[in-house]
């Protein structure tokens, strides 16, 4: 069986996926954290990979960067390949001056300039949320690990490259804590298909003070990311 953009088998995944935005990310994951793996996709470079995690099977996808692209893959894991728990794992930049470089961000809910929610027709706004349960499972393996860490609401952007500079700062004053560009649309594909959804965020950036991370950083902030979402997978 194939989707329009995974070619793969029923039950080639696992009912937990992770999603990194890269699909590099997903073949170092899957090179470095699983064993008994195997590849599962390859369509448009959007790598998969099946494997298993102290005795769970997890799989590990490429999500793409932007909200259609984890929308199509996300709906056509959930619709068509069973998956049940996604959890979206990827950077973002800060928008508060307590939120540093290294920190892990736990994506309570999403705020978007994205017009995602206008398919649902719904007569107000709604308001995307994670998965309780692998938010609770989140923060717990957050505080074990010890690291730095922050539970809120985070923007989902269409725009990298935005004209209005200093729009972020609006989002900054009612409390967003940073923005990455496909949490919101992962949350409300899950929720309205039934399937659970949580993203964890390393900030790579800030845009409050311009600090940056080292490769070096990022790769240890990285890998306490990826501790957290495979004890919870
Ligand atoms: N904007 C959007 N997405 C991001 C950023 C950013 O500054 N940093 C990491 N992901």
């Amino acid at each position: 069986m194939a989707t329009a953009h995974i070619r793969a088998e029923k039950g080639d995944f696992a009912e937990t996926v992770l999603l990194p935005g890269d699909p590099l990310r997903a073949k170092y994951i899957a090179d470095n954290f699983l064993s008994d793996v195997v590849q599962v996709n390859d369509v448009r470079g959007m790598l998969a990979f099946t494997g298993s995690y102290n005795g769970k099977r997890v799989s590990v996808m490429g999500s793409g960067m932007g909200m259609p692209s984890i929308g199509i893959y996300a709906h056509e894991l959930i619709t068509q390949f069973g998956v049940i728990n996604l959890i979206r794992i990827g950077s973002c930049g800060s928008y508060q001056a307590d939120v540093h470089v290294r920190d892990i961000i736990i994506g309570q809910a999403t705020s978007t300039n994205s017009n995602w929610q206008s398919q649902y027709q719904l007569p107000g706004t709604f308001a995307p949320v994670a998965d309780w349960g692998l938010m609770r499972a989140a923060v717990e393996q957050a505080d074990g690990l010890g690291v730095r860490y922050h539970v809120g609401n985070i923007l989902s952007s269409d725009i990298f490259y935005n004209a209005q500079p200093d729009a972020w700062k609006k989002w900054a004053d009612m409390g967003v804590l940073g923005v990455e560009m496909e949490a919101a649309a992962l949350y409300m594909t899950a929720t309205h298909l039934g399937a659970k959804a949580l993203c964890i965020l390393t900030v790579s950036d800030s845009l409050v003070t311009f600090e940056e991370t080292t490769a070096e950083e990022r790769e240890k902030t990285f890998t306490d990311m990826m501790k957290i979402a495979l004890e919870i997978a």
